[in-house]
């Protein structure tokens, strides 16, 4: 098989909020996996891998929001919610984006064209993931800005790949641009930030 098929699939791009430990802060993450499976209940999956710390604040709370990424969202919000965990970041600390939706969950004012409130009704462990089954209890329009698909994101938000100065090969990860430095990038290898393995990634530099 050809693994490189699984890349035409398309995706919307989300943040994924939740309330943290204290219950008074927030904390989440980027996610592409969120889509609509019913209508009636209006219900969403989202897969979410068991290392990130939105899965265990999920699980706790079994409540969370969605907010839609639109096309006037730039690169430091997927580094703020992407490519740190909330284990070791208040990724809410001097961010002032956003508001609190009608379940108690943050969503995003700017840079998101709307959001859901969810509530988890069925989780499935996937081994990697949990598959969080929500039905969506509310939700608003923020903009008429058009949603920002994964392929959007890489082709306009996402820096573009440099040739490291110091002549080093670089690989740099496909789904989040994490780079490793290393003439050969162990087959084995896992992103440490976005835990996508080493079919992912791209050989970007010498
Ligand atoms: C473009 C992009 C898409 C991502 N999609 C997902 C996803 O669908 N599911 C997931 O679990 N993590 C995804 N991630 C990775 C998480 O956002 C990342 O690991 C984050 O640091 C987890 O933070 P947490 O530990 O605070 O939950 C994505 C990251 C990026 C940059």
């Amino acid at each position: 098989m050809n693994e490189k098929v699984m890349r035409n699939l398309s995706y919307g791009l989300f943040v994924l909020t939740v309330k943290d430990r204290d219950g008074a802060k927030d904390t989440g993450c980027i996610v592409n996996t969120v889509t609509q499976v019913t209508t009636t209940p209006n219900r969403i999956t989202v897969a979410v891998n068991k290392g990130n710390y939105t899965a265990e604040r999920i699980l706790a709370t079994k409540k969370f929001a969605v907010s839609v990424l639109d096309t006037s969202v730039k690169f430091d919000l997927f580094e703020r919610f992407g490519f740190h965990s909330g284990r070791d970041t208040d990724k809410f600390r001097d961010f002032h984006s956003w508001d609190t939706a009608s379940n108690g969950c943050a969503f995003l004012t700017a840079g998101a064209n709307g959001y859901l409130c969810c509530k988890v009704e069925n989780v499935l462990d996937l081994g990697s993931h949990y598959l969080f089954i929500a039905e969506v209890t509310d939700g608003a329009v923020l903009s008429r800005n058009e949603s920002c698909t994964y392929a959007y994101y890489h082709a306009n938000v996402k820096p573009k790949p440099q040739t490291d100065a110091a002549g080093q090969t670089v690989w740099r990860c496909t789904i989040c641009g994490y780079e490793y430095k290393g003439e050969e990038l162990p087959p084995d290898f896992i992103c440490p930030v976005c835990k996508h393995p080493a079919s992912d990634f791209e050989k970007v530099g010498k």
